[in-house]
């Protein structure tokens, strides 16, 4: 996204009430978002109403990067701390010599990093909690055995994971454990992530009508004259899910966040939850970083068998 264009949504959202801004270092708009931020604080905004996650890249996940991983991030980000810092996948990457990108063989593969050790990781991530570079630490798309092994061997325990949660995928068992051990749940992709390309998502998710366009959402969004987004976005918020709807148009930006002033009913809960297709309605598996499913840290091999593609699974 060019940066006028992060200028424009962040702007309208702060001035809409958003106070939660999700980035992450491979998405190349910290920067950018730094520099709504500082217009923000001059106008008067304040830091701690704001709340900042971003992520450690894979590429950047040696012990003893970590640190200067997370100052850059603040660097762009003009900030002294975010609020929360997210391993951002399980697997690691070589960082290409040059670029912040994964190196990768002429044939496309990505290089592996196959030393990464989560328990080593997680040890640096506490000691950013400790030098007050961030306020919380998390995990995003780790399966349930990474989480308990995190979490079992851990002094910071994880406050939060950030997961691939939508309709189609409402991720009952990740959530089952989440409740127990206190993690609060972040969903990306409540929407059903309607501009993502074709090539980017599973083969069963293509196959599946468009989450906006489901039917038995219309009819629930036409009963609270609301939209179809707005309904998908209350179904999570009211099962107790964090939501990070993303938008670049000032409208829909101002639409998503109208959720806190209708409820839907148990029955309407109940139908919505109903749409569940658990691990076959996963939208994203990253297999776009050719080679990945063979990092012995690859979250979702189970999950390959719908998708024709063979992998050992560890
Ligand atoms: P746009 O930026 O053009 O508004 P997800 O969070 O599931 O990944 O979805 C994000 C995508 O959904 C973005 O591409 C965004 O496109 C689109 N989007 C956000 N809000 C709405 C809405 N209210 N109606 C339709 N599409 C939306």
């Amino acid at each position: 996204m060019p940066p006028t264009a992060i200028d424009v949504a962040v702007t309208s959202a702060l001035e809409i009430g958003y106070r939660h801004i999700d980035t992450a270092f491979t998405y190349g708009n910290e920067e950018a978002i730094g520099k709504v931020l500082k217009k923000w604080f001059d106008k008067g905004g304040k830091r701690e109403d704001i709340f900042i996650t971003t992520k450690l890249p894979p590429y950047g996940m040696q012990p003893s990067m970590i640190k200067s991983y997370l100052k850059l991030s603040l660097e762009k980000l003009n900030l002294q701390y975010v609020n929360m810092y997210l391993i951002h996948k399980p697997f690691a990457f070589v960082k290409d010599k040059y670029k912040y990108e994964a190196a990768k063989y002429e044939n496309g593969s990505v290089m592996l990093d196959l030393e990464a050790n989560h328990l080593l990781i997680w040890k640096e991530m506490e000691k950013l909690v400790k030098a007050g570079l961030t306020r919380s630490i998390g995990l995003s798309n780790f399966n349930e055995s990474q989480l308990l092994n995190i979490y079992h061997n851990s002094e910071i325990k994880p406050s939060n994971l950030q997961i691939e949660l939508q309709a189609y995928n409402q991720q009952r068992p990740m959530r089952r454990l989440c409740a127990e051990y206190s993690i609060t749940v972040t969903a990306f992709s409540t929407l059903g992530s309607p501009g993502s390309s074709g090539d980017k998502r599973t083969k069963l998710s293509q196959s599946l009508p468009r989450l906006l366009d489901n039917p038995k959402v219309s009819i629930i969004a036409e009963r609270h004259n609301r939209t179809a987004a707005q309904v998908l976005l209350r179904h999570a918020v009211q099962n107790g899910i964090v939501v990070l709807p993303k938008s670049t148009h000032p409208e829909r930006i101002k639409r998503n966040i109208e959720i806190f002033d209708f409820s839907l009913t148990d029955a309407e809960i109940e139908e919505l939850n109903n749409l569940d297709k658990g691990e076959r309605g996963r939208i994203f598996n990253f297999l776009g970083d050719k080679g990945v499913e063979k990092h012995p840290q690859y979250p979702f091999a189970s999950q390959l068998k719908y998708e024709n593609v063979s992998v050992n699974v560890h």
